[in-house]
Order: C-alpha cells, then sequence, then structure tokens
C-alpha cells in the first residue's frame, strides 16, 4: 500500500513511521522543514488531567498517555537516537487563595477518577520544589505526567521511518489533492504523486486550499509563543504549571516557558509583550529563571477546531483522505494515539473505539 502524508510535524512523523513500521510504502511531505510547524514550539508537556477535565479529549489523552512508555521505546530502538522523556510528574502551584480554591476542586474531582495524585501544602511544595517563588501556598502533584523533547522525538520518529523504508520530501508543497477511483493524485510543486491513501497531517495548514477539493476543514491557527531559557543546572526537578505560564526543566538546564494563546491569522512572529509576560510568570513561579539566559523564542500556530478535539477519519467525500489534523494544544500528547488510529485503519480497515471522537463528520467532512 502507498501513502502520501502531508506535514512532517510531530503527529505527521508518527504515522509517517506506524504505517512504515507495519509496511507501507510512505511518502511524507512538507512546505518546510520537519517539525517546522506548531511541533517546533510545543513545550512537549504530557498532561491529559491539566489540559482536559472531562470529555472526549480526557478521554483521547489518557488513551495516548497509556501508550507513551512503549512509543518511546520503539522509537528509541527503531532509531538508534536518545529522546529525553519521563514521566517525573507535574506540579501545579497555587498562587492565590483563589487559584488554591480551583486546585483542590481538581484534586477532589482526580480523587472520584482514582488518577494518581498528591495535595501538597506549602512545606510540602517547597520540599519538593525549593526553587518555587514566596507566594506559593499550595500545590497538586500528578505523578503520571511528564514531558518529552517534542523535536527530537519528531526527528526520531522520521529517521525510524527512514529505516523502516519512508521517504521524507521537506520543502515540497502540495498544490492540490485529487480523489480518483483508486486513490489520490497529489500535485505538488515537482510533479504528481500517487497514492493509494493521503493523509492529511498539516496541522494550521489544513485549511488550505489544496485541500478544499476534498473538505474545507475548520482548522484554525492558534498561536503559541515559547521561551528557551539556559542555565547551568536544571531550575526544577519536574514540570511546573501555573495559571499564567508552565515549566519544563530538560536535564542539561534548559528551561521551557509557555505559551502565549493568541488568535492573529498566520502570523509566526514573536512579540516583546508575549516575551515579558512570560517572563513576568516564570519569575513568580520560579524566581531564579529571571536571571536565566534567554536562548530563543520559538512561535508555533496550534491547529484549533471548534471543540477543540482533532479531527482523525476518512473523508466523506472520498475513502481515500483520510484526516489527522486538529490537535490544538495536544498534538505531542495525542501522536502515539493518532497514529495507531490512522495505521489500524490503513492497513486493517478496522475503526478503533476512539475514532468516534475524533469523527470528521462531526464538522460535515
Ligand atoms: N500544550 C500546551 C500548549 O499548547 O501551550
Amino acid at each position: 500500500m502507498k501513502v502520501l502524508v502531508v506535514g512532517a510535524g510531530v503527529v505527521g512523523a508518527a504515522i509517517t513511521h506506524e504505517l512504515a513500521r507495519r509496511g507501507a510504502a510512505v511518502t511524507v511531505v512538507d512546505m518546510r522543514a520537519p517539525a517546522a510547524g506548531s511541533t517546533q514550539a510545543a513545550a512537549g508537556v504530557l498532561a491529559p488531567w491539566i489540559e482536559a477535565h472531562s470529555g472526549g479529549l480526557l478521554e483521547l489523552g489518557e488513551a495516548s498517555l497509556r501508550r507513551y512508555d512503549a512509543f518511546i521505546a520503539g522509537v528509541r530502538e527503531a532509531s538508534g537516537a536518545e529522546i529525553e522523556y519521563a514521566r517525573s510528574g507535574t506540579l501545579e502551584v497555587a498562587l492565590t487563595a483563589e487559584q488554591e480554591d480551583a486546585l483542590r476542586r481538581d484534586a477532589a474531582r482526580h480523587a472520584v477518577r482514582g488518577i494518581p495524585h498528591a495535595w501538597l501544602d506549602e512545606a510540602a511544595v517547597r520540599a519538593r520544589e525549593p526553587g518555587v517563588g514566596p507566594e506559593a501556598r499550595a500545590g497538586l502533584l500528578l505523578t503520571d505526567q511528564g514531558y518529552v523533547r517534542a523535536r527530537d522525538l519528531t526527528g526520531a520518529l522520521l529517521l525510524a521511518a527512514g529505516r523502516a523504508g519512508a521517504v521524507c520530501q521537506p520543502g515540497v508543497r502540495v498544490r492540490e489533492i485529487v480523489p480518483t477511483a483508486t486513490g489520490v493524485s497529489a500535485l505538488t510543486e515537482t510533479g504528481t504523486f500517487d497514492a493509494d491513501y493521503a493523509v492529511l497531517a498539516a496541522g494550521s495548514w489544513s485549511s488550505d486550499d489544496a485541500f478544499r477539493p476534498v473538505a474545507a476543514t475548520p482548522v484554525t491557527p492558534v498561536r503559541g509563543q515559547l521561551l528557551h531559557l539556559t542555565a547551568s543546572a536544571p531550575l526544577a526537578a519536574r514540570v511546573i504549571w501555573g495559571t499564567d505560564c508552565y515549566l519544563v526543566p530538560w536535564r542539561d538546564g534548559s528551561l521551557l516557558v509557555g505559551a502565549t494563546v493568541e488568535h492573529v491569522g498566520f502570523d509566526e512572529r514573536s512579540t516583546e509583550a508575549g516575551v515579558e509576560g512570560l517572563r513576568r510568570a516564570a519569575a513568580a513561579l520560579l524566581p531564579a529563571s529571571a536571571a536565566a539566559a534567554l536562548k530563543e523564542v520559538r512561535v508555533g500556530l496550534r491547529p484549533g477546531t471548534p471543540d477543540h478535539l482533532p479531527i482523525i477519519g476518512a473523508s466523506a467525500a472520498s475513502s481515500r483522505v483520510v484526516f489527522a489534523t486538529g490537535h490544538y494544544r495536544n498534538g505531542v500528547l495525542l501522536a502515539p494515539l493518532t497514529a495507531a488510529l490512522v495505521a489500524d485503519l490503513l492497513l486493517d480497515g478496522r475503526a478503533a473505539p476512539e475514532l468516534r471522537l475524533a469523527n470528521p463528520a462531526r464538522f460535515g467532512l
């Protein structure tokens, strides 16, 4: 089976690897370099119990998190690459009485659902994370969450996919996807590419004119600015989450500070206000971050959908075109599950139960 994957972000790369690993002949194209869209600005936090409190996103997030250990082990083995990944937990920190009340309600909800968690009073927060600021008054530890370095993961996925025979073509823009009687024809700047299936994993660009002959996806860009700070040693032991920012400490002393949420169309520029706001919020949580050097400001356009759920599954217009887009804030978390759902659908004709939560038909696609 020949498959064209459009988009080499973390979702497209995971699908490419999964299909190639399972025997398909896959080509993945991207109008830019791999991981140059929202993936390069993803902090890689794996936090379904923070990002979703109920409903379909929670179910999808939990299902994908359960796959993560095996997913990373498989990519490490198949690529030979080291990928920084840790399930070291997340600590949500309350700086005000109002935030503490909200966290207590979250803790009660986790208790009902049996999610492993621990309530920490001020002293316990400081014992776990001595670097937190003086305003910290309580914390909620979710021990099973964690993070992965998203760009490294994407690179390793494409390396592993290449070893399984997949071809990656960066700098190739798809001009049009045309369903045919037996598959799809993709018109690109370099020629026509015929395949049995096309998978649209183009993130914010999934509503591009190229895909309109199949369907107009309701995916819109939501800008996120992310800071990459550097210090000589890690400033925290785990992901720290506050109401105005989240912090991801890497082993090399880097600290990622994310992220703005801005509806500014296809504008991938950073702003002074965005950077200053994140630095202020980071310093309130971890004062030592104020002295950390600013290495890079990354900007990504999250692919938002009206209900914040992804769009995964075959198009009603042509079963040869499969959507894997609209992952909004959770592309890294949902990559393993999305890859498995798409591969099961294409290679085994199996529509897994989770697909109902991401059904393109809810948007008439
Ligand atoms: N997943 C966090 C964000 O998109 O900012």
